[in-house]
This record gives C-alpha cells, sequence and structure tokens, in this order.
C-alpha cells in the first residue's frame, strides 16, 4: 500500500478513533485526540500514515517535544496493516524530527503484557529503562546519537 505521512486533520478523526477502538484495551476517545489536534503546534504533533489514493489514516503518531527529549504518547496501526513497516516509518521520522530540534532521548510507556509494542520497540532500538517501577507499564527509553 502506498502511504504518504503528514499532519493529522480534524477529517482523520473517525478513521482514527475506530483504529484505535480496534487496538486497545483503554482506547483514547474522539475528545482526546480532538485536543491533541487543537494544540499541536511548537510541543504537541500529531502525526497520520495516509493511504496516497484515498487520504485515509492507516496509522498515527502522537509525541510530545520537551526542551531536549520527546515522549511517544500514542503509537497505533491499523491492524490490518500491521508488520508492514508502517510503524517504525512513523517512529523512525519522529526521532528524525527530535534530532534535528536537539533531541537527545525519546521516551515512551508499554503497558505491561503488550508483548507485541515491547517487541516492536526493542526491534526499533529502544531498551527499558531499569529500576522504574510501575504497576501498569514498562518505560523504555532510546538515546539518539
Ligand atoms: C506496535 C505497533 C505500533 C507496531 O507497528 P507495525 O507497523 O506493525 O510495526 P512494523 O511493521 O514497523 O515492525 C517493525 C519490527 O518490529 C517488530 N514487530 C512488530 N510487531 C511485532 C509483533 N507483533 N511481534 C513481534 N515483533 C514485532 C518486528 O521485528 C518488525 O520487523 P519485521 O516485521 O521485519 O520482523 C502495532 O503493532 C500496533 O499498532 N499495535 C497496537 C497498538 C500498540 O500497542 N501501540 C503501542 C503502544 S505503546
Amino acid at each position: 500500500m502506498d502511504y504518504r505521512i503528514r499532519q493529522a486533520k480534524e477529517v482523520d478523526l473517525p478513521s482514527i478513533s475506530r483504529i484505535e477502538a480496534a487496538s486497545h484495551p483503554r482506547p483514547w476517545t474522539r475528545d482526546d485526540f480532538k485536543w491533541e489536534l487543537e494544540n499541536a503546534c511548537g510541543r504537541f504533533h500529531f502525526w497520520v500514515a495516509a493511504e496516497s489514493c484515498t487520504e485515509r489514516p492507516v496509522a498515527y503518531i502522537c509525541f510530545h517535544f520537551v526542551i531536549d527529549e520527546i515522549y511517544i504518547r500514542n503509537l497505533t496501526v491499523e491492524p490490518a496493516e500491521r508488520r508492514t513497516g508502517i510503524g517504525r516509518r512513523l517512529l523512525d521520522l519522529s526521532c528524525q524530527w527530535g534530532k534535528r530540534k536537539g533531541t537527545k532521548r525519546v521516551v515512551l510507556d508499554v503497558r505491561i503484557g503488550n508483548s507485541e509494542a515491547l517487541k516492536f520497540y526493542r526491534n526499533c532500538g529502544f531498551d527499558l529503562i531499569k529500576g522504574y517501577i510501575n504497576r501498569s507499564s514498562r518505560l523504555m527509553e532510546k538515546i539518539l546519537l
């Protein structure tokens, strides 16, 4: 599938909400995404990978940029489009963008039990942060060299 990565728009929210509901045990609501959209600026970023011919989003990433760190708030790929490299592409582009802005570290939470995401992030160069204890999630980081 051909796709292009661009900033999210309000018209994308119904597709994004459907993907979110099919992907997470505690999905973000449409209002959560609307908030990300309304606050997308220098610090909050919300991008989608959209199918080239239809403009329909098949994946999205929300990240927060503060001083010299990026925090990945949400990264989700439509179930039918997984394992085709879209997740890695969105993550890599966010890291590259951050690096140009002076980001030294990318951080994220992975829910305990989400072994697929853990494998994905490990494969993308992230390590577990040792000593971080939380009942429901693990914290991972990638140092940008
Ligand atoms: C995690 C997620 C974003 C990965 O996106 P994706 O587009 O399927 O991942 P990619 O195709 O870019 O995978 C890159 C590599 O990560 C690893 N990987 C990805 N998904 C994996 C899985 N289910 N099991 C094992 N390894 C996996 C593989 O090594 C893969 O490379 P390969 O396919 O050449 O072997 C996607 O599975 C998803 O949306 N999951 C539900 C939402 C979620 O859990 N998001 C993360 C919240 S923290």
